[in-house]
């Protein structure tokens, strides 16, 4: 196998537009926060609005790390809390009928190290999805379809249900943009599977440390894998996922790797476009972590109150060490905080990165 590559600077290349790129995307979003905002009278995220599970959790940075994997907040072996955030990626709170991809997000809390420019508290955030590639080469590319999708159809009408299909691929968006509700009902062709079972990406590349990698989560304990590939029935259940999370993470402890793939060619793992898979031929993913959730109720109210409403999520919240690489990753630096920031405000509730997240965990009977 090849040693992995370097992390230098120039590994990005930043195109002259950029700046452009991510009022667009900002002017868009904020479209979207109007309109859900007004619905609910309350903002929710502008994409990955509705949250199924709320879990708090542990992570344990293994003891035995060779120097390549033992890098920015992995470099030292011990324990973090944890919260993970599990989401469906539209940005109103559609019926879980309606099946679309699932995302997490990971907080993980007491990380040391030189911060990312701007980055407040010690926090360390990793956001993913259940499959290993983005939608679109570049943040450009991802605008244009945004752009299109919203002059096809009424505006509300796209806030409200298509931006999934555009999260997945162009094709499937103008499908369901044409269709009717039977497409919408299969938006974006994603199987409605238990989140619980799934592996979930970062899909974009990061600085790993010295080196520069892709990240993710993958269930291990018999808890979560006993779940991969279950479908749920959704049918008349508009709460069908936190309903089936809230119970499934109660029933027993549950484990998942973070595990790590570090870049060993950048022809072939490229930085700058998410939409090529790097292969694990090549590189294969490797453990870093272990993230460990002791038996909770894993959705609430009472739990939605605190991590829907007082924290917000973003590549750009942690170490320089682990730097989000690419045009897709930089442009999130700008439109994460553009939605967070509308949440604060509209809300009249500040969100501040947390030393702790205690989630509400009434007796498990
Ligand atoms: C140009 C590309 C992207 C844009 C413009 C974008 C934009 C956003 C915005 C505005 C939010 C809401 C932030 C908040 O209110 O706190 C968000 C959340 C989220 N995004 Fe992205 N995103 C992009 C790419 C990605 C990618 C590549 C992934 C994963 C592989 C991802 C996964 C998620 C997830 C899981 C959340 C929910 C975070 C939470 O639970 O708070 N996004 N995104």
């Amino acid at each position: 196998m090849q040693p992995p590559i370097y992390y230098t600077p120039d590994i990005e290349q930043i195109p002259d537009d950029e700046a452009e790129t991510i009022a667009g995307l900002n002017a868009v979003l904020k479209d979207i926060l109007d309109t859900t905002s007004a619905d609910y009278g309350h903002a929710v995220r502008a994409v990955h609005a509705k949250s199924h599970g709320l879990i708090e959790a542990e992570l344990e940075v293994r003891a035995d790390l060779p120097s390549e994997l033992a890098q920015g907040l992995f470099a030292n072996p011990g324990r973090h809390p944890a919260v993970l955030r599990i989401s469906t990626n539209p940005g109103d709170i559609l019926a879980d009928s309606i099946s679309v991809p699932r995302g997490v997000a990971l907080k993980i809390m007491n990380v040391d190290g030189p911060r990312l420019e701007g980055a407040e508290g010690r926090t360390q955030d990793f956001i993913m999805v259940n499959g290993p590639v983005f939608s679109a080469p570049d943040a450009a590319s991802f605008l244009k379809n945004l752009k299109l999708l919203a002059k096809t159809t009424d505006r509300a009408e796209w806030a409200k249900k298509a931006l999934s299909a555009v999260l997945r691929g162009t094709e499937r968006a103008l499908e369901a943009v044409g269709g009717e509700s039977a497409t919408l009902k299969t938006m974006g062709g994603a199987p409605n599977v238990h989140p619980l079972g799934e592996t979930y990406y970062t899909q974009t590349a990061f600085r790993f440390g010295d080196h520069v990698a892709k990240l993710s989560l993958v269930p291990v304990s018999q808890t979560l894998t006993r779940h991969t590939g279950e479908m749920i029935n959704a049918k008349g259940r508009p709460d069908a996922l936190r309903e089936t999370i809230a119970q499934d993470a109660a029933k027993g402890p549950c484990e998942w790797d973070l595990r790590v793939q570090l870049c060993r060619d950048l022809e072939k793992m490229p930085v700058e476009d998410p939409t090529v898979l790097w292969g694990e031929e090549i590189s294969p993913f490797r453990s870093v972590a272990i993230l460990r959730a002791a038996p909770q109720p894993g959705w609430s109210e009472a739990r939605a109150a605190i991590v829907d409403e007082t924290l917000r999520f973003s590549v750009w919240t942690g170490l320089e060490a682990h730097r989000p690489l690419g045009s897709v990753n930089r442009v999130r630096r700008a439109t994460y905080e553009m939605s967070s920031g509308f949440r604060a405000r509209t809300n009249g509730c500040p969100i501040h990165e947390p030393a702790t997240v205690t989630l509400p965990r009434p007796d498990l009977t």
